[in-house]
């Protein structure tokens, strides 16, 4: 266990260590029982986090809100458009003097080949955390979160497990590659036998697959990137069908969507959990596109834990706040 993570970023989780992990996943879940039990647990009484929003969110916004005021803390909720950001406020200024006000500045900056390099500005010029709600190329709450879920259905040591990390259809918007590229990083460093599984066009990023697969040199797991929408369910302990942006190919999104057009037979439907393990789970981040991405009858459904993943949103992040914004 690490117990000084006090001024730690999170960035991506790909620089903690699995000992800081289990250090989150060991808090997250005190802190959920504390929750369950009406137990108070003020840690960061009189803190403040920034919260600066470039793009909408549901479950994000949310959680960290709900998260601070129940550590004893307030959140302050800044959307970029407010603010004086496109009248010149630079990612230095940004972090200097949310810095000073704040003892955390958390962001949301999906755009491509932007995101995550103001998110790295910011970090550099800050005297406090900055804690990554979502760049261009991770999402790691999200993927804490999920792998707190994926813990309390199969249990903490995870080797041999097979997740399939798949594109799937959406007709809404080009969605963030974040979420796969965080996945991949995250679940080979458990030993787990990862599957990637998309179209040609829907490719990541080759130096996030370079160090997946190095994750999984090292942990004695295993990562595979095939292009077989079915081919990807079959013996899967974990599936998670979700759709992300041909950004690699195109960054023009008519085009994108005549890529798009072609696979739509790639939704995540009762035939297709059939190929699955019978136990398997099924994941999604959410939003989801209903009857397009996944059909109602599995995400509604008893292999289903999309709920659980969104709870847990709160949790790990909670833990993470606790740890590296306490005095
Ligand atoms: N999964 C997720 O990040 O949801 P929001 O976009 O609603 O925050």
């Amino acid at each position: 266990m690490q117990t000084d993570l006090r001024g730690r970023d999170m960035i991506t989780e790909q620089e903690w260590t699995m000992d800081e992990l289990d250090t989150v996943f060991d808090v997250a879940w005190d802190l959920k029982r504390k929750r369950a039990l009406g137990e108070p647990h003020a840690l960061l009484r009189d803190k403040v986090l920034a919260l600066l929003f470039f793009i909408s969110s549901t479950r994000t916004r949310a959680s960290f809100e709900a998260g601070m005021a129940q550590l004893g803390g307030h959140a302050q909720f800044i959307e970029s458009r407010t603010t004086q950001i496109s009248h010149g406020d630079t990612a230095k200024e940004i972090g200097e003097i949310l810095g000073r006000y704040n003892d955390g500045i958390a962001i949301r900056h999906c755009d491509f080949g932007e995101g995550n390099k103001y998110l790295r500005e910011v970090a550099a010029a800050s005297r406090v955390p900055v804690l990554n709600m979502q760049c261009d190329v991770y999402h790691p709450f999200q993927i804490l979160a999920d792998a707190m879920t994926i813990m309390e259905k199969f249990g903490r040591n995870l080797k041999g497990r097979k997740i399939n990390v798949s594109w799937a259809y959406a007709a809404s918007y080009q969605k963030p590659i974040s979420v796969p590229q965080s996945l991949i990083l995250l679940m080979t460093r458990f030993g787990m036998n990862v599957t990637l599984t998309h179209p040609p066009e829907y490719k990541l990023m080759p130096d996030i697959l370079a160090q997946a697969q190095e994750n999984a040199k090292r942990s004695g797991g295993s990562f595979e990137i095939i292009h077989d929408f079915n081919e990807g369910f079959k013996d899967a302990d974990i599936v998670y069908p979700k759709s992300w942006g041909a950004l690699l190919t195109t960054t023009d999104d008519a085009e994108s969507a005549r890529i798009g057009k072609k696979y739509t037979d790639w939704i995540c439907d009762a035939r297709r959990m059939k190929m699955a393990k019978e136990h398997a789970i099924y994941m999604h981040c959410l939003p989801a596109d209903r009857n397009i991405e996944v059909a109602d009858e599995v995400i509604d459904g008893p292999q289903s834990v999309v709920y659980d993943e969104a709870e847990n949103r709160l949790h790990v992040q909670k833990a993470v706040m606790a740890l590296t914004m306490r005095s």
